[in-house]
């Protein structure tokens, strides 16, 4: 038995989600009607009515959920024109161009003082840091601030790194590609720029992401950038950073598990410290809509989520407790189930979906279940669990 051909069409992109960055459609080529499901997932061609077996009910809603979905909408509309296409031709047509896909954002509350400070540190040519916990948007608005100084100075140069224990210097210095190295030697041509080597030489912005995450050794390797905005690449010499070079560093406050404290000598070479908690009611509400566009549920609805979040965020015995990724995921799901089933009471239904989101995206005290915390924060807010 072949494999299904991947089949996907060029045009007419879909409505974009804010959120998404993928332009392209990739499907199957049978349509929903000609296929089955079998018990074991698979999907296969009907071969005919007299052994089709009964579905449960449940089943066959979510089926109807699943060709509702938006997110799943160009699966479908690639049917008409069946083409098969390469990965190699599913990569060209699915590299993001950075013009097509602007972000936006909600630029409320601490959001719109946040990017302004960003701006005006960067006016200065100082190097800030946005420290805040997990999911409060610090990622969000440096992506964000380098897409608006892109439109001012036409530089559109962003490069960042997610550090970690393992993260080495060469991840972000870069490193040299051994076959060429063979044939030609140490030169530029065998030399493969890391994200901050790049973003110096392109004069644009750097963000170090998670940077408390670094060992003491990585940390150290970013002295000489931020000090003396220069950048030593072993074997060629030491290069300087170009005109408009910005470094952004973020992290979460070092109390929190799995982060080193930031070295002394590298918290220094930091001018400004920006400080991101959790936002305010409104704020939230409005991100929270912002990453629903389908699905969109009452404000009623959307007050519960947030009391639900926020309480997880006061509650004695949480030590780390739910972000804004939480806030989002419920009100997606919770559309979803209403608009699968109009008749439930959709309180029962927020309910439900919060057992499932906020047990995995809170971290108790030792000691303390999740699943209770959880099921006392649902009672109070909503009544039932
Ligand atoms: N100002 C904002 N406007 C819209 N969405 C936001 C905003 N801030 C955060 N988000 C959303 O919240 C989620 C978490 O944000 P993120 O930047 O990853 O947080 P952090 O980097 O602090 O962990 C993301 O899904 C993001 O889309
Ligand atoms: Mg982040």
């Amino acid at each position: 038995m072949g494999k299904k051909p991947i089949t996907a069409k060029k045009s007419t992109p879909p409505k974009k989600d804010s959120t998404q960055t993928n332009k392209e459609q990739v499907n199957n080529t049978k349509t929903p009607e000609k296929r089955k499901i079998t018990t074991k997932g698979s999907i296969n061609k009907k071969k005919s009515t007299s052994t089709k077996k009964k579905e449960p009910k449940e089943k066959l809603n979510s089926l109807k959920i699943l060709k509702k979905s938006p997110y799943l909408k160009h699966s479908t509309s690639v049917q008409k024109n069946k083409k098969v296409l390469t990965l190699k031709e599913l990569f060209e047509n699915n590299l993001v161009d950075k013009k097509e896909n602007k972000m936006e954002i909600i630029l409320t509350g601490q959001y719109q003082k946040v990017i302004e400070l960003i701006m005006e540190t960067d006016a200065a040519n100082l190097t800030p840091i946005l420290v805040g916990p997990p999911g409060v948007g610090k990622t969000t608005l440096c992506r964000y601030y380098a897409q608006i100084r892109a439109e001012i100075t036409g530089n559109d140069s962003f490069e960042w790194l997610t550090f970690d224990e393992s993260t080495k210097p060469s991840h972000l210095v870069g490193s040299f590609n051994p076959a060429i190295t063979i044939q030609k030697g140490f030169l530029f041509d065998a030399f493969n720029p890391g994200p901050l080597t790049k973003a110096m030489l392109m004069g644009g912005v750097f963000l170090a992401n998670e940077i408390n995450r670094a060992t003491e050794y990585t940390q150290n390797s970013l002295l000489e950038p931020l000090e003396e905005r220069m950048i030593s690449i072993p074997h060629i010499g030491r290069i300087k950073a170009s005109p408009g070079f910005f470094f952004i560093g973020a992290m979460n406050p070092s109390e929190l598990v799995g982060t080193h404290r930031l070295g002394e000598a590298l918290k220094d070479r930091f001018n400004v410290w920006i400080e991101l908690d959790y936002p305010k009611k409104q704020t939230e509400i409005k991100i929270i809509e912002h990453n629903n566009p389908y699905f969109k549920i009452e404000e009623g609805l959307l007050e519960k989520i947030y009391l639900l979040v926020n309480r997880t965020r006061t509650h004695h015995q949480i030590q780390i407790p739910a972000s804004l990724r939480s806030g989002i995921t419920m009100a997606r799901l919770t559309g979803i189930n209403i608009s699968k089933n109009q008749k439930l009471n959709s309180n029962k239904i927020l309910g439900e979906v919060a057992n499932y989101v906020l047990a995995g995206s809170i971290q108790p005290k030792p000691g303390i279940k999740a699943k209770d915390i959880v099921r006392s924060i649902i009672t109070q807010v909503i009544g039932t669990s």
